[in-house]
This record gives structure tokens, C-alpha cells and sequence, in this order.
């Protein structure tokens, strides 16, 4: 099996701020193999967001390539590589944002089920993963009958079902309290290392940050 996980060269990202372009990041490169995890840190406003995004296709670089196991994206934005980048996300990449994205008219339980169908995978063990994620006795309940931080586990959970080769996870105990965030950090971990999967998570827990392989601080990128 190809250890080459995710490679990034010369990343750019620009905003408009008025009429002025804002520059997040410039010529930013990173490199992530299989069973490696790398946390992205940094004050807030200085791109970690935004990186997250553009590494699983749902923001574009001004700028530079994006290459996930054997899929290269240099910046074209046609429906083919919208394609490509969906079936990513689908099977591949699992991806926790701040904002938990669950279907809003299917139970926690529904959810996971759902996200381990798309990606191709048993529907078995989705029960388990509530259940581990301490959120079991809510599986009938409706992401709108939850807290933020059960519907984020829940939405982790949606990812371990999928069994994807590569997690992005943006501050995923940001809304949990210590306990509850040291039980799914190390679930998080637990299930990296037992699936070699790649794991890149924005966090501003410098805890956390050092349990990673690597460490990319987007506060102090150099100058180019
Ligand atoms: N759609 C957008 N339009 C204009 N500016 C944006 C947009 N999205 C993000 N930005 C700006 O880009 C910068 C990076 O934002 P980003 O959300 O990536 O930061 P972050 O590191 O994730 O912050 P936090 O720690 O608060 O989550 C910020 O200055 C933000 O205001
Ligand atoms: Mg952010």
C-alpha cells in the first residue's frame, strides 16, 4: 500500500476585504502519510479554516496543488473535479467542521447509518460508535433535540462509520468540556492508529496539538 497520504504545494489563499485582497496564507506546503496526524494551530482569523476546506475541495486555492492518495487537483474548478473531490468526501475523507453537519430530518442514529452507506461501508456497527462516543441513548433523538457538543460527537461518529483514509477535524472538542473532550480526543486517536488512517485537526488545545506527529502553526508561517 502507498503510505503517501496527502501532499499540498505552494498553497495561496486571498480574500477581499472591500476592494483589497487579504492574504491568508502564501505558498504553503505539507505533506501527510498514512497513520500520521498533523495539527494545524494558530490564533484565530489565521487560516486554519480555511485550509481544512481547501484540503478536501470545498474552497479553492488562488493558487497550488492538492493531491489526496491518488487524485491530483490544481485548482480547476469544472464539474468532473467537483466530481472527484465529491467522491472523495464521500468514501475517503471524513471531515468534522465546527458547524456539525448532520441531515436535520434523520435521528443521530439515521445519520450515521447514512455516512456509512454512502462510503460504502456496514451499517452494523454505527450503534457502537454512538455508544463509544458516550451519545448511545440518544441514536433516535434529532440533531435538533441535541447539544452543540452531542451533535458534534455525533457527527464524529459519522466519520469513524465511514472508515475513511484521511479525517479532517476543525476544533473537534471545541464545544465539549475537559472530560467529555479527553474521551473523544482519545477515541479520535485510538481509531487513527488502529486504522493507520491520517489525521489533521485545528485545535487551539496545545494538549492536543502535541499528541500529533506534526505541528504546522499558521501564525508563524515564513514570509515569501
Ligand atoms: N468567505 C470569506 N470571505 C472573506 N474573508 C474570509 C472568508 N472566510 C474566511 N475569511 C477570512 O480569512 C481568515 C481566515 O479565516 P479562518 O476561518 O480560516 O480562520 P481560523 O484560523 O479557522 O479561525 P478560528 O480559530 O477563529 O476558527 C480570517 O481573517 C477570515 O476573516
Ligand atoms: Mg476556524
Amino acid at each position: 500500500m502507498v503510505a503517501s497520504l496527502l501532499t499540498a504545494r505552494g498553497l495561496n489563499k486571498q480574500f477581499r476585504s472591500g476592494n483589497q485582497p487579504v492574504s491568508v496564507f502564501r505558498n504553503l506546503s505539507l505533506h501527510l502519510d498514512r497513520g500520521e496526524s498533523l495539527a494545524l494551530t494558530g490564533r484565530s482569523g489565521s487560516g486554519k479554516s480555511t485550509l481544512l476546506n481547501i484540503l478536501c475541495g470545498l474552497e479553492k486555492p488562488g493558487t497550488g496543488s492538492v493531491q489526496v492518495l491518488d487524485e491530483v487537483f490544481e485548482g480547476d474548478t469544472d464539474r468532473q473535479t467537483e466530481a472527484r473531490w465529491a467522491s472523495l468526501r464521500r468514501q475517503q475523507i471524513g471531515v468534522v467542521f465546527q458547524e456539525a453537519n448532520l441531515m436535520p430530518a434523520l435521528s443521530l442514529l439515521d445519520n450515521v447509518r447514512l455516512r456509512a452507506r454512502l462510503a460504502g461501508q456496514s451499517e452494523d456497527g454505527c450503534r457502537d460508535w454512538l455508544e463509544r462516543l458516550r451519545i448511545g441513548e440518544l441514536a433516535g433523538r434529532y440533531p435538533d433535540q441535541v447539544s452543540g457538543g452531542q451533535r458534534q460527537r455525533a457527527a464524529l461518529a459519522m466519520v469513524f462509520a465511514m472508515k475513511p483514509a484521511l479525517i479532517l477535524a476543525d476544533e473537534p472538542t471545541g464545544s465539549l468540556d475537559r472530560h467529555t473532550a479527553e474521551d473523544v480526543t482519545g477515541q479520535l486517536f485510538d481509531l487513527q492508529a488502529r486504522h493507520g488512517c491520517g489525521l489533521i485537526l485545528a485545535t487551539h488545545d496545545v494538549e492536543l496539538a502535541t499528541r500529533c506527529s506534526h505541528h504546522l502553526d499558521l501564525g508563524h508561517l515564513p514570509e515569501n
